[in-house]
């Protein structure tokens, strides 16, 4: 009560003051307002330095400008500004900076925060202040830098703060009880040019990813982490250069975007229960995912599945396996090793994310044909439980024996990246067929998209395709920069593109190659050689290399921007090479007429939008001398700086469905 009492009379004492001053100080803001309010019913040490009787500069956590914006130095004992009393009541002398971290402050923030025209920072974190953050603070004009961090704030944050956008450069609200959304900015497109931490941790907040950050192109530090947050992460996301982001212990759901360029690890995400995608879990795709289920009969609609897949099923011993999802480094069970080894029965490998699987669920699964290659056949496969997986069986005697394709085999089960298609498991029969399993996406290839008219075909603008080619060049340089061993995808054609919904496209096919023997590999060379996908200087598959794939992205390339296909056309066997066809058009001028109608259909500036970019990079691919195509890593660096401005184009399904039958 006592304390009350006191602090009563100092409210009353100093509005008195006020009253007597005419033009009020940011000096009597700091005693009359600021003060009695974050100092709260206790008197504070620090604080007591807040006094008229004590020079300005002594003024604990305070610094002053004068208005023409020359500091008021606070070093020179000597000088008159340090012990000029009267300094405190000349009103062109303004705050500056008010930095009391670990203060032992229990108060609140009081809306004459929002009073001070020259306050740049404000740092008030590690104290006690409760309450909530004023709706005024939006109206300090020069804040730039907030740091309200590891207090007891309530309430939600005012969206007032976003006045302050243009020089906000930091902004911590870490560590409190702040709930609510976070507000977005009243202006739409807000950019915040500035800002460069934006750290909302450990709060309470709810409700969906703030979306409007990712226009915040400078944001380097992003912490979300330990609140509420739920629903999907925008793939926006990962075109800021992010250096540190936490969204970890949310409640966020989906496939993460590919962050791969950002080299974020699991801990910046970790603690979202439904969240899957590298660098967490990998995500199980399909209705149910691939649980094992009941015993049903094995129905395949072919004649050589049913006769492997039973050869399979006879060596396949009782002992069901299980994988641990714990043991996800643990791609091997070591008594299936141990069954390959003694030669007998056969051997299932699974790889990440096919843990779930057993032999029992694959060879009871009820097939279906989809595929028809030069070395094997693909199905799709319906679990017992109703989950689906894609099943590839190479051919009889189309696979290299000997040890050469277990390392093969164990490194592409590794590869995990959002543009690539993931291997679950291998099985090898007794009699050396083999198996590979596969996610199963039911999605439409690239190939088909392009050049299959049919009802209902989404039109793809060229937002579209700048997504789909940037997806596949970001698989291809992921495969290219393995660790261990760059890959080679050795068979890139628009068949081996998948496109869904949201025309996210995924590899299948990368690395095959170098499981089978020379001749079947060499069939895969005369096929992209017949299809124009082949690099002029490889003679032999097994010479294939990055080059190579560039090449053949090169021609897939020009394959999307022009909607061409390339290479033997119907049974006439007239040859499209499309770098001629591009050379041609240059020559005569004529290159805005090359590319596909759809492509130039809503773009302003093909210039500006990337589309002439787009080709001559492809055009860079395609160069019949290797050595000067540049790398895949250089082709996502270039795609990725050669945007289509209009982005919204990428994200409207109905737009999709409606739009097929418009006339360009
Ligand atoms: C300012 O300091 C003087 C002398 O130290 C003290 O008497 C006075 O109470 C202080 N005033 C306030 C408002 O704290
Ligand atoms: C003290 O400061 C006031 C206000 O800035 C100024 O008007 C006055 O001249 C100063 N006095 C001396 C002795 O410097
Ligand atoms: C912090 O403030 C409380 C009152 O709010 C007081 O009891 C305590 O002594 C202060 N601690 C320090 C280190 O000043
Ligand atoms: C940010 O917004 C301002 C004003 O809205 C605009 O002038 C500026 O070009 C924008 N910056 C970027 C990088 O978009
Ligand atoms: C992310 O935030 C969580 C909880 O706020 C914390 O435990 C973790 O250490 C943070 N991780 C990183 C990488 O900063
Ligand atoms: C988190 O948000 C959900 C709604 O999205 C709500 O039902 C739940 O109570 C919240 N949990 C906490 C701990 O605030
Ligand atoms: C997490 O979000 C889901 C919806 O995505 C919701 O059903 C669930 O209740 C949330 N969990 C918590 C703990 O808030």
């Amino acid at each position: 009560m006592a304390v009350f009492v006191k602090f009563f009379l100092t409210v009353v004492l100093t509005i008195s003051v006020t009253a007597v001053v005419t033009d009020s100080t940011d000096a009597d803001l700091i005693l009359n307002r600021i003060k009695p309010s974050i100092e709260g019913n206790s008197q504070n040490l620090l604080l007591k330095s807040w006094n008229t009787s004590v020079p300005l500069c002594q003024w604990r956590g305070l610094k002053w400008v004068y208005t023409n914006g020359s500091p008021l130095t606070c070093t020179d004992i000597s000088s008159p500004q340090w012990s000029n009393l009267s300094i405190s009541k000349d009103p062109s002398v303004h705050l500056v900076s008010l930095q009391l971290p670990s203060a032992n402050l229990s108060g609140t923030l009081p809306p004459e925060l929002g009073e001070f025209s020259s306050l740049q920072s404000l740092y008030l974190s590690v104290n006690s202040i409760s309450g909530q953050i004023p709706l005024e603070i939006g109206y300090g004009s020069s804040l730039s830098d907030i740091d309200l961090g590891n207090n007891l704030l309530t309430g939600s944050v005012p969206a007032s703060v976003w006045n302050l956008c243009e020089r906000l450069v930091s902004i911590r609200v870490h560590g409190n009880l702040l709930s609510g959304s976070i507000p977005e900015p009243a202006v739409p497109n807000a950019n915040c040019s500035s800002l460069v931490n934006f750290d909302f941790g450990q709060n309470r907040f709810s409700g969906n990813f703030p979306e409007f950050v990712t226009d915040f192109k400078s944001v380097k530090d992003l912490d979300l982490s330990g609140n509420n947050l739920s629903g999907e992460i925008p793939n926006e996301l990962s075109r800021l250069n992010l250096v540190k982001l936490n969204l970890s212990y949310n409640n966020f759901s989906g496939v993460l975007p590919d962050f791969n360029r950002l080299k974020l690890g699991e801990e910046s995400f970790e603690g979202n229960l439904n969240l899957c995608g590298a660098p967490l879990k990998p995500c199980k795709r399909g209705s149910g995912g691939l649980t094992s289920g009941a015993v049903a009969g094995l129905v395949i609609s072919s004649i050589t599945a049913i006769v492997v897949l039973a050869s399979v099923a006879i060596g396949y011993s009782q002992r069901k396996k299980k994988g641990n999802l714990d043991e996800e480094d643990d791609e091997f069970d070591p008594e299936e090793e141990d069954e390959a080894a003694g030669g007998g029965e056969g051997r299932l490998i699974l790889f990440e994310g096919g843990e779930h699987l057993t032999l029992e669920d694959v060879l009871n699964a009820t097939g279906q044909v989809m595929e028809k290659t030069s070395y094997g056949t693909i199905y799709k496969a319906k679990l017992a439980d109703g989950g689906t997986i894609a099943l590839r069986l190479f051919r009889e005697g189309s696979c290299s024996e000997g040890g050469l394709w277990l390392p093969a085999i164990k490194q592409l089960g590794r590869i995990r990246h959002e543009s690539l298609i993931p291997l679950r498991g291998f099985y090898q029969g007794k009699r050396g067929e083999k198996l590979l399993i596969y996610d199963y996406l039911p999605n439409k290839t690239l190939h088909e998209m392009l050049h299959e008219p049919r009802p209902g075909k989404p039109v793809l603008n060229w937002a579209r395709r700048h997504k789909i080619a940037l997806a596949i060049a970001k698989g291809i340089a992921h495969l290219h920069s393995n660790t261990e061993t760059p890959i080679t995808h050795g068979n890139l054609r628009s068949k081996n593109v998948l496109i869904d919904d949201f025309f996210i496209a995924r590899l299948t096919d990368f690395g095959l190659y170098k499981l089978m023997i020379p001749a079947v590999a060499d069939e895969i060379l005369a096929a992209a050689k017949a299809d124009g996908y082949k690099a002029p200087e490889l003679q032999k598959m097994k010479h294939c290399n990055s080059r190579t794939d560039v090449y053949a992205f090169g021609i897939l390339l020009l394959e999307i921007l022009l909607g061409k296909k390339p290479g033997k056309t119907g049974s006439r066997g007239g040859f499209v090479d499309l770098p001629a066809v591009v050379k041609v058009a240059v020559l005569e001028e004529t290159t805005m007429e090359v590319f596909d109608v759809e492509v130039l259909k809503g773009i302003r500036s093909p210039m500006e939008d990337g589309v002439v970019q787009a080709l001559k990079l492809a055009m860079g691919c395609c160069a019949p001398v290797a050595s000067v195509r540049p790398s895949m890593e250089e082709v996502v660096k270039q795609l990725e700086e050669n945007r289509p401005r209009n982005r919204s184009a990428l994200y409207s399904p109905a737009e999709t469905r409606s739009g097929v039958d418009t006339p360009f």
